[in-house]
């Protein structure tokens, strides 16, 4: 029986590499998504992996989410928190509003997903949480103030839980991508971006496969000695 591993946000940019890697490894894979339905059926089309919607916002949508996968596919064994926003602003603009919805999926969203999955692991005796925080959790980002805090907040999280989790077989790591040619990057003004990859050392943003890599790394069953450990990908832009 093929393990069964839950991506979060997983229908499109770094969430669809990771649900596609993880499918190519051999697990049974879940792509949850938020509110793009024409690109989680292109998505299912493509790669026969199953999306389901509910917001990682919303803490009684993600019980009833994690209750429909297992009732379809069986108990997760693999968590990937990777469902996340931007609302980007210099804090002088920032609005109650764009910080509260980036810490309620960014922040929360790691909590209401991975409180639901976690007593099944804790009675089985296995499993893997995989969060995807940010190199800009780690190092701040100019207009980002937001963001920062809740990838800074995943952070802490995992290690934190991973001591919760040791003694139960379960694992949970993070993984810090640095800038990564997906949507969400190339949604930053362009005179930004060309400074920002100006200053990652290999010369180029990341591809969504390279994290997906990473996660697959720590998904395996060969990855038990490894907990609240943190992963950097960023081209050498930051050393954590
Ligand atoms: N450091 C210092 N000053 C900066 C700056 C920086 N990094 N970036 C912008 N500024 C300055 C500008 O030079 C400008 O100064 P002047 O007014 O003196 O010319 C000022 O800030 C811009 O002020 P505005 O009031 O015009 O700002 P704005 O309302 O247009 O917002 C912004 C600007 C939204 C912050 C924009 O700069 C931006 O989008 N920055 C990119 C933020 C970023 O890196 N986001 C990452 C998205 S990708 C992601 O999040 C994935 C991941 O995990 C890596």
């Amino acid at each position: 029986m093929s393990r069964i591993a839950l991506v979060t946000g997983g229908s499109r940019g770094i969430g669809a590499a990771i649900s596609k890697a993880l499918q190519a490894a051999g697990f049974t894979v879940a792509a949850n998504y938020a509110g793009n339905d024409d690109a989680a059926r292109a998505f299912t089309e493509e790669t026969g992996i199953k999306t389901f919607k509910w917001s990682v916002a919303e803490y009684d949508a993600c019980a009833q989410g994690v209750a429909q996968v297992e009732a379809e596919l069986g108990p997760i064994d693999v968590l990937v928190n990777n469902a996340g926003i931007t609302r980007d602003a210099p804090f002088h603009k920032m609005t109650p509003q764009q910080w509260k919805e980036v810490i309620d999926t960014n922040l929360s969203g790691v909590f209401n997903m991975t409180h639901p999955v976690w007593p099944g692991m804790r009675e089985r005796k296995y499993g893997r949480i995989i969060n995807i925080s940010s190199i800009n959790g780690q190092k701040g980002q100019f207009g980002q103030v937001n963001y920062s805090a809740a990838k800074a907040g995943d952070l802490g999280f995992t290690k934190a839980l991973a001591q919760e989790g040791a003694r139960a077989n379960i694992t949970v790591n993070a993984i810090c991508p640095g800038y990564i040619a997906t949507e969400m990057v190339m949604a930053v003004p362009e005179k930004v971006r060309e400074s920002i990859i100006s200053q990652i050392p290999v010369g180029r943003l990341g591809e969504p496969d390279e994290i997906a890599r990473a996660v697959v790394f720590l998904a395996s069953d060969e990855a038990g000695f490894i907990t609240g450990s943190t992963i950097s990908a960023n081209g050498g832009q930051f050393f954590a």
